[in-house]
């Protein structure tokens, strides 16, 4: 269940407990965002003189009043209030008042449009937490309501709901990707998708028996040593008057064992994460549904499972994709690409796409460049990247482009069949011109997003809780967003 969040004015009644936000000031000072008064004003201003982090994005503190009203006092930083500040202040606040079932959070009459997007969707994602077992005790109780103390007005109503939408999808990509493989397969994945389904979303998913009949033969290929068949999923967001089409492609490997190449036991445990990418892309499909984005999106997920079995695929393969380019097989590990070049090759074919943007948890090595909070971004046309680092840095999710160098492009080439799947380093600039080969005549309408590190967090981190991070969700909501101006 999501948190309520409602807007309004203080109106005369004294709330139990409240909340603070805290801004930074250039030269170190930490004010306080609201106007106060009385006894909190001086006891905020002697805390914050005390502690000389409280202004910090993300820091949180707690003012205990036991026998007066407000009973209690939390503080939350919001740095220099922008954005990624406010996100973060409401997620330090979802944390540091997670057992008080209401409070209020007393803000400025003049709250940026900015600053209240931030704040609601930190305090849905800190808020989140996934979980299997029964709650212990001290879980039970949880925040049900939170009452922002700004006047309310159709503009802000509409932010609030906005960013519910968004928080309410990354949320729901978070699910999917925490999920253990044991239940997630394919179907299941497809499954979910369809159980959220919006008003005026397509679904279709073929299953194996259309997969071979239509040639997908990667992703064929990649799910044949498991149980679990694979699927392929196409979601459909079309609105009437639409004029630019924008096609999602995401890396569903439900779980990734390597394959007969298969990965060393540590480097196993998490790859129940390795379809973050599918996640992402129907999650803000449906939500580009439910904020009736006029912009017409497709998603599609090449969903299958990399398994070890007498049945597997091997290394010494030609893999045959949709459309009919080859794949020579170097690697089972680099099963992703393979998958995704179905996908991309059957977008161009079909779905007449303005612009292609996939999303993958598709390398190790994208992470030894940038690191575990920064995604890799592959592009070859200016507008087109230009206007998704925008998008990012607005969400608050951090890309960095990587060139699609031609020097490494002969290295993608291969002898029997058309590419090498695993053509070496530079890893994540390979395994982006591979994929780029696959966009055929879109390939400079086309983006290639490696998000294999920042798809999960080790440890609660800002707006982030641990686990998976619905990576991707923000960036492509805003990105659609933008597209419909
Ligand atoms: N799913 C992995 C990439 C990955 C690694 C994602 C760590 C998230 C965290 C991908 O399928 C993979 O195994 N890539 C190989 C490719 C190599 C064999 C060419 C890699 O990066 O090592
Ligand atoms: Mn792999
Ligand atoms: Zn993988």
């Amino acid at each position: 269940m999501m948190i309520s969040i409602r807007l309004g004015n203080l109106s005369g009644t004294s709330p139990a407990v409240v909340a603070i936000p805290v801004l930074q000031s250039g030269a170190g000072d930490v004010t306080p965002a609201a106007p106060l008064s009385g006894e909190v004003a001086v006891e905020t201003g002697i805390f914050l003189a005390d502690s000389g982090q409280a202004g910090k994005a993300g820091s949180a503190g707690y003012l205990p009043r036991p026998t007066r009203t407000p009973g209690k006092v939390f503080l939350c930083g919001a740095g220099t209030g922008d954005e990624q500040g406010w996100r973060m202040a409401g997620a330090a606040l979802a944390r540091i008042a997670r057992r008080e079932p209401e409070f209020t959070v007393l803000l400025p009459e003049d709250l940026a449009d900015s600053a209240l997007r931030g704040l609601a969707e930190g305090i849905w994602l800190g808020d989140y937490r996934y979980r299997l077992r029964a709650e212990k005790p001290d879980e039970e109780r949880r925040i049900e309501s939170v009452h922002l103390a700004v006047p309310s007005t159709p503009q802000r109503e509409e932010i609030l709901r906005a960013a519910g939408i968004v928080s309410g999808n990354t949320n729901f990509a978070r699910d999917l990707t925490n999920t253990p493989s044991l239940i997630k397969t394919p179907a299941w994945f497809a499954e979910q998708v369809r159980l959220r389904q919006a008003d005026g979303l397509t679904i279709t998913v073929r299953e194996e028996a259309q997969l071979i009949e239509e040639g997908f033969g990667g992703i064929l290929a990649v799910g044949q040593g498991s149980v679990n068949g694979p699927r392929f999923l196409e979601l459909t967001w079309s609105p009437p008057g639409a004029t630019e089409h924008i096609v999602l492609v995401g890396k569903g490997i439900t779980y990734d064992t390597g394959g007969i190449d298969i990965k060393p036991a540590e480097y196993m445990q998490l790859m129940r994460k390795d379809m973050g990418g599918a996640a992402a892309v129907c999650a803000a499909t449906i939500a580009a549904a439910q904020l009736q984005l006029g912009v017409r999106v497709t998603a599609l997920a090449p969903l299958a499972e990399n398994m070890v079995s007498g049945s597997s695929w091997r290394s010494g393969d030609v893999v045959r994709h949709y459309g009919g380019l080859t794949s020579e097989i170097h690697n089972t590990d680099a099963e992703g690409r393979v998958v995704l070049a179905d996908a991309l090759a059957y977008a161009t074919a079909h779905l007449e796409p303005d612009l292609i943007i996939d999303l993958a948890t598709l390398t190790g090595a994208a992470r030894v460049a940038l690191g575990t909070k920064i995604a890799a971004l592959f592009y070859g046309d200016e507008e087109l990247g230009l206007s998704l680092e925008t998008a990012s840095a607005e969400a608050g999710e951090h890309v960095w482009r990587l060139p699609l160098a031609d020097e490494y492009l002969k290295d993608v080439f291969a002898e029997l069949g058309d590419f090498n799947n695993a053509a070496g380093n530079p890893g994540a600039i390979t395994a982006a011109l591979y994929l780029r080969e696959f966009a055929g005549p879109l390939r400079d309408r086309w983006a290639h997003i490696d998000m294999s590190a920042p798809a999960w967090a080790s440890q609660d981190d800002g707006e982030l809780s641990k686990g998976a991070t619905g990576w991707g969700v923000r960036t492509l909501v805003r990105f659609l967003t933008s597209r419909t101006r």
